[in-house]
């Protein structure tokens, strides 16, 4: 399915954008390992999520959707057994799924198959199996790759773990096999990356203590069931962010958008270029912080991003360069190798598609040189999303500065984490 898209004049308006889906892959998991009966609201019914949510029923929770809550009775740390010997689980596009739910299988006494789509079989997952591994689990692949065949054990061999790469899935993995271990799990990793699993393990009842970028986790006898509501999106609300700051005259309000300090890298970074952002009516949702955000139009000017920024914004960057196409001066992004194993070649991705549109992006292996011009205009043309939501979404916001027509291949791939965006992009644009 292609997509056709046009300039616009400015945006305005009132953005909600859609829940959270790292929190929803979470809680959907930790609801499923509770005892009793959760609730997770405003959760993000994204192709993602639903993975995660159907592999869960499949290993005995019980997962009821009504008025866009899940109502979720847990199945236990221990989950219902295979009837026919193993679980075959088919996780999509969602590395999120794949690799935290490896953390999980890791401890089940059981056998369970997971495989995915084109995508998701090119993605390492070599850094979910070490460490696995290590613990105990008997884990084969496809020399690293899909599908991931996965013998349990209980207990499982506490672990001290230090990862040479700033990753939440694989320290959230390392953390959910941690319950299951004979003694006390240690991580470390080079940059804090995001923190929901260790808030809302918390929050339902396991031993953690975070210090900086070391987290500790005991095993548990078991989780309990809670009441939680998923924040919007910040990788969401980034498209809109972006939109009103590249587009003249633009003003935009966006609500209740999740801001975690491990997520909120983009916001800090666009203040630095001059961005007119304001962050208002700061509040505490389920042990996230929450905020709405006004988005003014600005003159930017350029600025450097390393390592020590790139996992606050990770998800970010694709859009992020589009934003400094349009900052004065040279950006240069670095330490962002992690882009090239996403659901694309992000850099590669990005690169390609942006020089078609006429913007001078050149890419490293590692990130990214932008020369960027203030009003510096696109011209629309035929562009690829390479079937990566994020791809799609970024492109889709290029087009609104794009002289002409922009025509987006593969558009409906933005299901994966935000059903609807069109829609959503269409009613802020005058
Ligand atoms: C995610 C972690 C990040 C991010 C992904 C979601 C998560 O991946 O890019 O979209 O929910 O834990 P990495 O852990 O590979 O950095």
């Amino acid at each position: 399915m292609e997509i056709k898209l046009k300039k616009t004049n400015y945006v305005s308006g009132v953005v909600e954008v859609p829940a959270d889906k790292s929190v929803t892959h979470r809680a959907v998991m930790l609801s499923s390992l509770a005892e009793g009966n959760s609730i997770v609201r405003n959760y993000l019914p994204s192709d993602d999520c639903n993975r995660t949510i159907e592999a869960f029923c499949q290993m005995g929770a019980e997962i009821k959707i009504d008025n866009g809550s899940l109502y979720i009775k847990g199945a236990g740390l221990k989950l219902a057994k295979p009837q026919n010997g193993k679980y075959n689980i088919y996780a999509g596009n969602s590395g999120t799924t794949t690799r935290l739910l490896s953390g999980i299988l890791a401890g089940q006494k059981f056998e369970a198959v997971i495989t995915g789509d084109d995508s998701l079989s090119k993605r390492p997952m070599r850094r979910v199996i070490l460490p696995l591994s290590q613990m105990g689990a008997d884990i084969k692949s496809n020399d690293g790759l899909l599908p991931l065949i996965i013998k349990g054990r209980n207990p499982l061999k506490a672990l001290n773990y230090e990862s040479d790469k700033s990753t939440a899935q694989v320290k959230s993995a390392v953390l959910f096999a941690g319950l299951y271990a004979d003694g006390v799990t240690t991580y470390k990793e080079p940059a804090k990356s995001r923190d929901h699993s260790e808030r809302m393990l918390k929050a339902f009842g396991a031993d953690i203590t975070v210090s900086g970028n070391f987290v500790t986790v005991y095993p548990a006898e078991r989780l309990t069931a809670q009441d939680i509501t998923v924040p919007g999106d910040i990788s969401s609300a980034a498209f809109f962010i972006a939109a009103a700051l590249i587009v003249p005259d633009s003003n935009l309000s966006i609500r209740n958008v999740g801001v975690n300090p491990t997520r909120d890298g983009l916001i800090e970074v666009l203040k630095q270029m001059g961005a007119d952002i304001t962050l208002t009516n700061m509040r505490e949702i389920s042990q996230e912080p929450v905020c709405d955000i006004v988005v003014k139009y600005s003159k930017l000017k350029a600025v450097d991003i390393d390592a020590s920024l790139v996992p606050r914004m990770v998800d970010e960057i694709p859009v992020f360069v589009l934003i400094a196409t349009q900052a004065s001066g040279v950006t240069r992004i670095s330490g962002a190798k992690e882009l090239r194993v996403k659901e694309s070649d992000r850099i590669e991705a990005v690169t390609s598609q942006f020089k078609k549109l006429g913007a001078q992006v050149e890419s490293l292996e590692d990130g990214f040189i932008i020369n960027g011009n203030s009003g510096f205009n696109l011209t629309g043309t035929v562009v690829d999303s390479f079937e990566d939501h994020r791809i799609a979404m970024t492109l889709a916001v290029a087009s609104l500065i794009a002289e002409g027509e922009t025509v987006i291949r593969d558009s409906h791939c933005v299901d994966i984490s935000f059903p609807g965006f069109y829609k959503v992009l269409k009613n802020i644009c005058r």
